[in-house]
């Protein structure tokens, strides 16, 4: 089955009970139990509900896993995957990396005894210059947030099985359609689904899938007790919007690669980060394990007053943190999803002053090539002017 039937009939839509074509919205803390001397499936909302359930397997039949499981955001998910390490571990993770994923690791997990590295390129020759015995997982985002960095899974996978490493990956930029990382033998993958997934920037939720039900299990005790569980109107909502995603995100894809293409040769733009040009310098490995360039984009404008006057003249766009939305997306890492980290920091991972990142939605192309045109003539102007 393609992905798009699979979204409509292999995601579960139906209710098996009254055959509703759209599956019930159970708004419920507990459950009636008939028989408090004999289990029964549903007891509390943090243990199980059928709509909760009904996200989990989907995501498990998009990402080709055995299990999936919904967490109340994208980092509730990343906690629980990261929590399943131990005191005295440590992880390898990519400088370019989500920022709350970054301040998770640098920040928090020192406290519980788990040390980490970051990482500029993860390659298997980085990867093993940085090993140490007590080493028990690769973390990756490919591409990442927001250099749209691109890591070779199968390489990281091929070192992580040679070390006894889990491997986690961040799938959150391309979505199941875009990649699907189990396929290639990651452990766990890790999904933002505020973002494409839902679709429609009103739910903030998380997503995990994996095949090993070792992990599995480990995960499901830290959503239940960590209290980290998505609620079932917020699973209710990513559910229908899952329904579009093969649409949604085509079409994301198709006007990303035109706005890249046209930035490349704007003379406003200093650099364009993009794996769907062929000049971005791993999009050979990112073909070799995605199915299109994806539809988050980043550029440099060169200067914090050149992003000013972007943003001031932009029209379409709405200028916000997230990504994934319907509509397009303007942000500006160095005061949003990189605000978490020192400036030192941040430089050093290459999230300059004039970085910009746009997340493409589904308007017509036409006009976001006018505005963004507009816009980038208008940076120029100011600049000749000073
Ligand atoms: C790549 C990536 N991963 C994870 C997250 C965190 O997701 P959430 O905001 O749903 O907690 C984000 C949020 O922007 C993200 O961009």
């Amino acid at each position: 089955m393609k992905f798009n039937t699979k979204l409509l009939h292999d995601v579960p839509s139906v209710d098996p009970l009254t055959g509703a074509a759209s599956l019930p919205k159970y708004q419920v803390s507990t459950y009636h139990q008939e028989d408090i001397f004999n289990k029964q499936k549903y007891t509390y909302t943090r243990f199980g509900n059928p709509t909760i359930e009904a996200l989990e397997n989907g995501i498990a039949t998009l990402e080709n896993a055995n299990f999936g499981l919904a967490f109340s955001s994208g980092m509730a998910a990343i906690t629980a995957a990261l929590m399943t390490l131990q005191t005295g571990d440590h992880v390898i993770a990519p400088k370019d990396i989500y920022g709350g994923a970054y301040q998770l690791i640098h920040d928090f997990l020192p406290n519980y005894g788990i040390s980490s590295v970051f990482l500029e390129e993860m390659t298997a020759e980085e990867i093993g210059q940085n090993l140490k015995p007590n080493t028990k997982m690769i973390y990756i985002e490919t591409p990442s947030n927001p250099l749209l960095k691109i890591t070779d899974i199968r390489e990281v996978v091929s070192i992580a099985k040679k070390f006894q490493l889990k491997t986690v990956i961040d799938n959150t930029f391309m979505t199941p359609i875009g990649q699907t990382p189990l396929d290639l033998g990651v452990d766990m993958v890790i999904h933002s689904a505020t973002k494409f997934i839902n679709g429609h920037s009103d739910v903030v939720a998380g997503l995990v899938a994996t095949n090993d039900e070792k992990i599995f299990s480990a995960l499901k005790k830290r959503q239940v007790t960590f209290g980290s569980i998505l609620g079932p109107e917020d699973a209710w909502l990513v559910l229908r919007g899952l329904k579009t995603l093969g649409i949604r995100f085509e079409r994301s894809t198709e006007n990303a690669k035109k706005i890249a293409e046209f930035l490349a040769t704007n003379e406003a733009v200093k650099k364009v980060y993009y794996p769907g040009l062929a000049t971005h310098e791993k999009s050979t490995v990112h073909f070799s394990q995605a199915q299109s360039g994806g539809a988050v984009l980043s550029f440099d404008l060169g200067s914090r007053q050149a992003v000013a006057d972007f943003f001031k003249n932009l029209t379409i766009p709405i200028s916000a943190v997230s990504l994934g939305g319907v509509e397009s997306i303007l942000s500006y890492p160095a005061t949003m999803s990189h605000a978490c980290m020192s400036k030192q920091d941040r430089l050093a991972a290459g999230v300059t002053d004039g970085l910009v990142r746009l997340s493409v939605g589904i308007e017509d192309i036409e006009d976001l090539l006018d505005d963004l045109s507009n816009s980038l003539h208008q940076v120029e102007v100011m600049n000749i002017d000073e």
